[in-house]
Parts: C-alpha cells; sequence; structure tokens
C-alpha cells in the first residue's frame, strides 16, 4: 500500500491504472478511522481493482475553529488499518496541497435546500465545505464509484444530489451505520466522552428506536413525536440540537401519503456533538 501527499503523485498512480483499465473505488475518510469506516473499505474492496481512501481533515467544513483545532489526526495507525484490509493507496495530502488560495477565495460547490436544513442550519457553511471537497476528491482520484456511510444521512444525499446535479461520472454507495453492541454509532467524536457520558450516549439511538417503535405502532402526529423525543434526550443528559421526522427521498416533512421516513437526531453530550438516524417505512 502506497500513501501519498501530493496531487501529481496521485495523478501519475491515476494514469496507471486508467491504462490497465482497472476500476477504481474511493473511500473519502477525515481518518482516526473505526470499524464504521473500515466497513465501507471492505464493501468498496469487493466492488473495484483498486481502492483509494482518502484522509484529510477538511478545514472548510468545519464551522467551530476549536472542533478543527481538536479532531484527531493518527495517520500513522489509520495507515496500519488500511493496509490490513488490502488498501492500494492512501491519499492524505495536506491543507496547502489542496486549498491554494485564502479561505475567503475559494470555489465552492453550493447544494441548495438540503444544505440550510437539519445539520447546515446548525452548522453554517459545512454543507459547503463537504460539497467542495468532495467533488475536489472526485476530480483528482476520479474513482468510478465512491462509498459513504448512512450515518451522516444528510451528506450522503447531498453528495447524491451534486453528482446528480453536476453530472459527474461517479457511482455512489451507502454503507450501514456500524454500531457498539449498545446502539451507539461508532464516531470519532465519542472519544470526547468522559466515563458517565459514555454510559448515556446510547440514549440517543435508544430515542430514536422509540421513535420508529411508535410510528410503527400507527402514531402518525410527527411534531408530537419530535417534541417529546428533545424531551427524552433532555431526561437523559443531553442538550439536543434537534430531533426531526423527514421523509428519507428529500428530508422535507412528511405528508399522511409518505411511507419512507427516517428520524434523525444531533444532540450534546458535553463537549461532544452526536449525531445518528434511524430508517423507518410507516406500515
Ligand atoms: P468521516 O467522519 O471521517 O467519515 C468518513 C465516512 O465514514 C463517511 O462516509 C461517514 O458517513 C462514514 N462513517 C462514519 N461513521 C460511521 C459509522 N459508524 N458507520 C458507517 N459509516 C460511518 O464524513 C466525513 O468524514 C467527511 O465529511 C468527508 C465525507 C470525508 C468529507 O470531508
Amino acid at each position: 500500500m502506497d500513501t501519498i501527499h501530493r496531487v501529481t503523485s496521485l495523478r501519475d498512480v491515476r494514469a496507471g491504472w486508467r491504462d490497465a483499465h482497472d476500476s477504481v473505488a474511493l473511500v473519502p475518510t477525515m481518518g482516526n478511522l473505526h470499524e464504521g469506516h473500515l466497513a465501507l473499505v471492505r464493501q468498496a474492496r469487493l466492488q473495484a481493482d483498486r481502492v483509494v481512501v482518502s484522509i484529510f481533515v477538511n478545514p472548510l467544513q468545519f464551522d467551530r475553529p476549536e472542533d478543527l483545532a481538536a479532531y484527531p489526526r493518527t495517520l500513522a495507525e489509520d495507515c496500519e488499518l488500511l493496509a490490513r484490509e488490502g488498501v492500494d493507496l492512501v491519499f492524505a495530502p495536506g491543507d496547502d496541497e489542496l486549498y491554494r488560495r485564502p479561505r475567503s477565495d475559494i470555489t465552492r460547490v453550493e447544494v441548495p435546500g438540503l444544505s440550510d436544513l437539519l445539520e447546515g442550519a446548525h452548522r453554517p457553511g459545512h454543507f459547503a465545505g463537504v460539497a467542495t471537497v468532495v467533488c475536489k476528491l472526485f476530480n483528482l482520484v476520479q474513482p468510478d464509484l465512491a462509498i459513504f456511510g448512512e450515518k451522516d444521512f444528510q451528506q450522503l444525499m447531498l453528495i447524491r444530489r451534486m453528482v446528480d446535479d453536476l453530472d459527474l461520472p461517479v457511482e455512489v454507495l451507502s454503507g450501514a451505520t456500524v454500531r457498539e453492541p449498545d446502539g451507539l454509532a461508532l464516531s470519532s467524536r465519542n472519544a470526547y466522552l468522559d466515563r458517565t457520558q459514555r454510559e448515556r450516549a446510547p440514549g440517543l439511538y435508544q430515542t430514536l428506536s422509540e421513535v420508529g417503535r411508535q410510528v410503527a405502532e400507527g402514531a402518525r402526529d410527527y411534531l408530537r413525536l419530535e417534541d417529546e423525543a428533545m424531551k427524552g434526550l433532555e431526561i437523559r443528559g443531553f442538550e439536543p440540537d434537534y430531533v426531526a421526522v423527514r421523509r428519507s427521498a428529500d428530508l422535507l416533512p412528511p405528508g399522511p401519503q409518505d411511507s419512507q421516513l427516517v428520524v434523525l437526531a444531533a444532540a450534546w453530550l458535553g463537549r461532544a456533538r452526536l449525531i445518528d438516524n434511524l430508517m423507518m417505512d410507516v406500515p
């Protein structure tokens, strides 16, 4: 497995694979890899001749400087894990390699609508940062397919929308959320939890599961369910940003006819901001 930091080296490797007619899968990450990331890598390994994992803590998508500064960077450990998964190439550029201009001058990819809801409403500029870096990574790696986790449901939708709107020649696949045995979705930010917070953290998924159970049993007053779930999270020691029952196709509020729903939530536990979601089929 090669680890490269430069765009020019990446272009060279990519050109060789094109000559060999190898198909290429990309798994974009910010590193500090866990089983959730590795599950996507294994999926990629089954789908393409060559697997590229990018590791880049993208400054453009952080809305709080302290979050960017604290984000765990563990490149050596990450590369060890990826070598064991049979990854062909790790692309780990420095900030200056991808962003060669002052932040305010960088050309951005905006996905209107989807960028402004839920996560976007709480994290201004976040999704333009995500769409921009993913678009750049697609242009650099030129993958045939790219894999994203359902844990970041809104991000996955945003990328699908960008690919469709900009006619990018990349097939977007998704991987199911990988969880701890107690239900907590794996996340690099779980490392910020102290012992008491870690014990409380599965309460987020439990709350989503409770909403799912009520919908399965016939509850249709989604605003009331959201409100109850917010209160439930507060009782469990969280500071929730939102709980929202939405249509899984476009993340808009559901009407009585809609049957494919998702409940999404974001909540703080101390300095960790956790997000999770659960898909629901209305019977
Ligand atoms: P990061 O948080 O490192 O996540 C990289 C990929 O792993 C994303 O597609 C994310 O949805 C997926 N992932 C994270 N935790 C997961 C879990 N528990 N189960 C399954 N998949 C999981 O998401 C980003 O990085 C960035 O925004 C990025 C897309 C790389 C752009 O900078």
